[in-house]
């Protein structure tokens, strides 16, 4: 340790952990209590990284935790987030923002849920991808990564989840959106979207006890792509919607054309 770090905080030994965590990857995970969410903060911190979740409620895996204030109002939430984040960072870069935040509803069009699934669909999904891009337009760093969950069933009509359709359509157009001309994206940065069809999570075991597994897709192989794609390995291009298909244990990550 040099002298020069010892006389700027007296301890040799906090100088090493900020030296350390001012050297680490960082990675954000915004979903990072959900099922995903959990598994990419797991598995970004097995590698090394600097891990901040953020959710409605703290992962206590994460290094820090920025917990969302549920409102009525997007633009108050969205306040709070970008404040709070911007407060944690401060100067600091990002390498990855990973927003694995969404949900799950049905309800057709006369379903007497049907718009309070719709409202909440658009506050799980399009609030928080919308954030999300907001915070990579302002802390991730160039040449960065940014991935949005949306929904291979969202590429057609979903007649019996038109919220959850909707709101995932969304989230493709953004993912677009971001890759074109002028998006305010950090230069060389990339906005990608999973298009997932059933991920093999707790809950959804949980629901559907009787379902073939072996067709659903690992959370684990998300996790290892997005760090894949995090350090330049196989990134798709900016604005790429990638299909999960999940057949016999295997899966494959295909862009939708
Ligand atoms: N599970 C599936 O089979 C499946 C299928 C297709 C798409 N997806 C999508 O993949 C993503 C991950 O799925 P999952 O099963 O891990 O979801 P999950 O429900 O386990 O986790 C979602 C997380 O998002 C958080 N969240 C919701 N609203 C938020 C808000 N306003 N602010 C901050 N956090 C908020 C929740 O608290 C939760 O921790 C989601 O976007 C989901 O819609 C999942």
């Amino acid at each position: 340790m040099c002298e020069f770090q010892l006389q700027l905080c007296g301890s040799t030994s906090h100088c090493l952990i900020k030296l350390g965590e001012d050297m680490a990857n960082r990675v954000i995970v915004y979903g990072g209590r959900g099922a995903l969410g959990s598994k990419c903060v797991q598995h970004f911190k097995s590698k090394g990284w600097w891990v901040a979740s953020v959710d409605i409620a703290a992962n206590e895996e994460a290094n820090e935790n920025i917990i969302v204030k549920l409102t009525e109002s997007f633009t108050e939430q969205a306040g709070q987030v970008t404040a709070d984040v911007a407060q944690l960072l401060g100067e600091s870069k990002v390498d990855a923002i990973l927003c694995v935040a969404g949900g799950w509803a049905g309800g057709n069009c006369s379903s007497k849920d049907f718009f309070k699934n719709s409202d909440l669909m658009w506050k799980q999904s399009v609030w928080t991808s919308t954030i999300s891009s907001h915070l990579a337009a302002r802390h991730l760093k160039s040449g960065g990564l940014l991935t949005l969950a949306g929904a291979k069933a969202a590429q057609s009509g979903t007649g019996g989840m038109v919220g959850y359709g909707m709101a995932k359509a969304a989230i493709h157009q953004l993912c677009q959106s971001l890759a074109a001309k002028n998006s305010g994206m950090p230069a060389g940065a990339a906005a990608v979207a999973i298009l997932p069809v059933t991920l093999d999570t707790p809950m959804n075991r949980k629901f559907m006890p009787d379902a073939d597994y072996s067709s659903w897709t690992p959370l684990e192989y998300i996790a290892e792509m997005f760090f894949g794609w995090a350090t330049g390995e196989n990134r798709p291009a900016s604005g790429s919607l990638m299909q999960l298909l999940t057949s016999g244990g295997e899966t494959q990550a295909v862009a939708a054309q």
